[in-house]
């Protein structure tokens, strides 16, 4: 779906785009059967949803009852992710901002996921790849969090999860770009958490070590061409150098953390960061 067009509601307890940038719709369960998990009856948006964690995310929210709304410029990747969640896709580039601008979004979780990479000296960073990953990491979040807050706030609840990293705490060398971006959204976040504990409304962020999606599978093939050492020894002694547990963390785990931020028992969580990284910080 493209958050600028109006379409007809795509069936029994689909949710439906309705009015110009407006996301909007009817709440059921995953596969539009009633919901029975504990986020029976509570609407979803990710971010980045078509793969990596993003994907695991829509699966652990669908699988405690939420409607997932899969939002992802992988407009295929997104329907196949939605198919199998029974939720809906949305195929939306977060670079277009001025279409964010005017969004609307009628959910009651937002998970901030979508990212990427971009890995050089400061001295040699392309501008225009800087500015690309505060445009998606940074910018676009607030863009969405500014379109959902009005909502959540008429319900008085609303979760925010925002996928930081270790590198929202931590720097590491080459990655200006998204270490800026990321201790950005951090910021964002405790601000959003600071607005909204009066409306019902808690933000976090996560912040997993490295996780096996392919986006940590195309660092590997970067790091190994930078340092000039093989990708098996860039994961060993690069990667994990720093981690207590020498193994990636998987998409599933980042999720079921992300799950349980969306649920009633986290009610009291906000302004957090939650870190999962196998003791790489510790
Ligand atoms: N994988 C890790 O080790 C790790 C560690 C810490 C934090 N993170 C964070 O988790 C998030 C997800 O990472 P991942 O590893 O699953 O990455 P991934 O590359 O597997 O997935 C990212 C998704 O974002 C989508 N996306 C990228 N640019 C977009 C745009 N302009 N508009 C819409 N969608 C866009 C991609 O199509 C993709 O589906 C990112 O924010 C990343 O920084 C990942």
């Amino acid at each position: 779906m493209n958050a600028n067009e109006t379409v007809p509601p795509a069936g029994p307890g689909a949710a439906r785009v309705t009015g110009i940038g407006s996301v909007t719709g009817e709440v059921r369960g995953a596969g539009g059967r009633p919901a029975d998990g504990g986020l029976a009856g509570k609407r979803a948006l990710v971010t980045g949803g078509a793969g990596g964690l993003g994907a695991a995310t829509a699966r652990a929210l669908a699988a405690q009852g939420a409607y997932v709304i899969v939002a992802d410029r992988d407009g295929a990747g997104a329907a196949a992710v939605a198919a199998e969640v029974g939720g809906e896709a949305w195929e939306v580039d977060l670079l277009d901002t001025a279409a964010l601008e005017t969004l609307k979004l009628d959910v009651d979780i937002l998970v901030n996921n979508a990212g990427i990479q971009s890995i050089s000296p400061i001295e040699d960073f392309d501008p225009a790849a800087f500015r690309r990953i505060l445009t998606i990491m940074l910018e676009a979040p607030f863009l969405l969090i500014r379109a959902a807050l009005p909502h959540m706030y008429e319900q008085n609840y609303g979760r925010i999860i925002n996928m930081s990293s270790i590198h929202g705490l931590r720097a590491s060398s080459f990655k200006s770009a998204y270490v800026a971006a990321k201790h950005g959204l951090e910021g964002l976040s405790k601000v959003t958490a600071r607005e909204g504990g009066g409306h019902g409304v808690t933000s976090n962020c996560v912040n997993p070590g490295y996780v096996r999606t392919p986006l940590v599978e195309g660092q590997v093939a970067d790091q190994a061409r930078t340092h000039g050492i093989p990708e098996e020894q860039v994961v060993a002694e690069v990667m994990l150098a720093n981690s207590a547990i020498k193994r990636l963390i998987e998409p599933e785990e980042i999720a079921a953390l992300v799950a349980w931020l969306a649920s009633d028992q986290a009610a009291m969580v906000t302004g957090s960061s939650y870190v999962m990284d196998g003791g790489w910080t510790a």
